[in-house]
């Protein structure tokens, strides 16, 4: 983890600085203003609409492959194969699990931030000013996670950026952004950003103290200039300072040390709404009243599921425990923890217990809200989805836990429910009606070795 080559920051730093302009001016380099104006005199070219509609699906289906491409990953990683990370295709057997670079001693951390390009300069963003709070909202709402054909993009809310950062023992100084030369006496703009929140992980009965990296993002207009090394060698290096030495994220990217492969799948509620928007296609030979019909749940829960209370948290922790323990890797909860995470907050977490007579709690289950801003239709801008987080069944099956789930869901009037593979997700996912999705989602956990896991074995879910 200590000790980076030079050379590679080095060199990062030179991408950064080519065609690197201040970000926020228009276009970011010459030659994109340059492949434009070949792409016009190109179609000022052609003879009729047919060859210029032919030459557009062309140039769709290139930029298609090309971030197909970038999620599959190539051969080689500049970056990631100098990181404490099994290579790509590595076999790792089952009694290994252990520490890749196993210096754990913080004096041989760099102790000074890493070097910015001239007037690029490291920020802390506080959740905790508004004004900072709107600009990281504003970054991620323009500039974060995308399906592949453009048309959804992740919108965390304010109220969920809050939530999700400031768990318990949260640092300000794990909250990492970057600011584009200051203009005018203005500061710069916030152009990019990486967390970390800490959190207690379990991989193969070992336990250990690590951070949670999440809100990776690259201003677009700041893409493919290396900056993403820039800002995972500054976190880690924070983090590795506090005697943390291991991290914990989720990437749809395909990249060496992955540890588990999981993929999304939904349960459409509104199934008129996400078949207008593209986000679903209405099934071969099914007409759509048939397939509304098709998707009806029952109006009320199955189940007497009440919302979790703070008085619940102490016994939503062990059942929740004892249930993660079992997995071969999973996050471990401490009682303060759920209380910040799994206690109900409006439009962010919604959590439910049933309690028998006798006082305990023998079931829980929960998701969270997170909206995508829909960014090509003309009718509607968001589309409103909640993603299973925790849950687990002692008094009921996991098909009727779901099933409570889903209509709870659908009775605030939620577009969709997404769900993981992971946990025990997949063997409902047949009888209650979901959809696979295009999405995959790999977990890496840096800096440490062990074999590869099943989706099922995974207990951890990132927000
Ligand atoms: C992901 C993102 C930050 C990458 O930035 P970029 O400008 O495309 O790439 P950069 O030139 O900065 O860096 C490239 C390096 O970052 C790595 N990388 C790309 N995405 C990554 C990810 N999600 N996690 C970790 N590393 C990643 C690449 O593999 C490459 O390293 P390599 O040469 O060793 O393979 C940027 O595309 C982005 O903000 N996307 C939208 C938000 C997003 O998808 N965030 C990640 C959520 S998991």
């Amino acid at each position: 983890m200590s000790g980076f080559a030079t050379e590679k920051v080095t060199e990062d730093i030179a991408k950064l600085k080519v065609g690197g302009s201040a970000p926020d001016s228009s276009s970011s380099t010459g030659a994109a203003a340059a492949s434009a104006t070949a792409a016009m005199s190109q179609v000022a070219s052609m003879k009729n609409v047919n060859e210029v509609k032919q030459y557009i699906m062309q140039q769709q289906i290139a930029a298609l492959q090309k971030k197909i491409k970038k999620k599959e990953g190539s051969e080689t990683h500049k970056f990631w194969d100098t990181q404490p990370m099994a290579k790509k295709d590595a076999v790792i057997s089952e009694l290994v699990n252990e520490a890749i670079d196993k210096n754990t001693d913080p004096e041989q951390v760099r102790q000074t931030p890493y070097s910015m390009p001239a007037g690029f300069e490291w920020c802390e963003i506080d959740v905790h000013d508004e004004g900072e709070l709107q600009e990281f909202y504003a970054l991620l709402a323009a500039n974060y996670v995308e399906d592949d054909g453009g048309e959804f993009r992740f919108d965390y809310s304010k109220e969920f950026l809050m939530w999700a950062l400031t768990v318990p023992n949260y640092r300000k100084d794990w909250h990492v952004g970057v600011r584009s030369p200051a203009k005018d006496g203005k500061p710069g703009k916030l152009m990019a950003s990486i967390t970390a929140v800490p959190a207690l992980l379990q991989v193969h009965g070992v336990q250990m103290s690590v951070v949670e990296i999440n809100f990776l993002c690259v201003h677009k207009k700041l893409r493919d200039k290396r900056l993403s090394p820039m800002l995972i060698r500054e976190i880690t290096r924070r983090v590795n300072l506090t005697g943390r030495w291991q991290a914990v994220y989720t990437a749809g990217a395909l990249l060496p040390g992955c540890k588990a492969r999981c993929r999304y799948w939904h349960r459409t509620l509104q199934p008129e709404k996400l078949i207008e928007v593209k986000f679903s296609f209405l099934p071969m030979g099914k007409t759509m009243p048939q397939h509304v019909a098709d998707l009806d749940l029952p109006k009320k829960p199955l189940h007497a599921f009440r919302s979790m209370l703070e008085s619940d948290v102490s016994q939503v922790t062990a059942l929740l425990n004892t249930y993660l323990r079992t997995l071969k890797m999973s996050q471990i909860f401490e009682e303060h923890e759920v209380s910040h995470v799994l206690l109900p907050r409006e439009n962010v977490m919604n959590s439910y217990v049933v309690q028998g007579d006798d006082g305990v709690i023998t079931d829980f289950a929960s998701f969270y809200n997170l909206k995508s801003s829909i960014l090509k239709s003309t009718k509607y801008s968001e589309l409103l989805a909640v993603y299973s987080y925790y849950n687990v069944a002692g008094s009921m099956s996991y098909e009727e836990l779901v099933t409570d789930l889903l209509i709870l869901a659908k009775n605030q009037g939620v577009d969709v429910f997404n769900a993981l593979d992971l946990m025990e997700n997949q063997s409902v996912f047949g009888n209650l009606k979901f959809g696979r999705g295009d999405g995959a989602l790999q977990y890496y956990v840096y800096n440490w070795n062990c074999a590869q896991l099943t989706p099922q074995e995974v207990g951890l879910v990132l927000v």
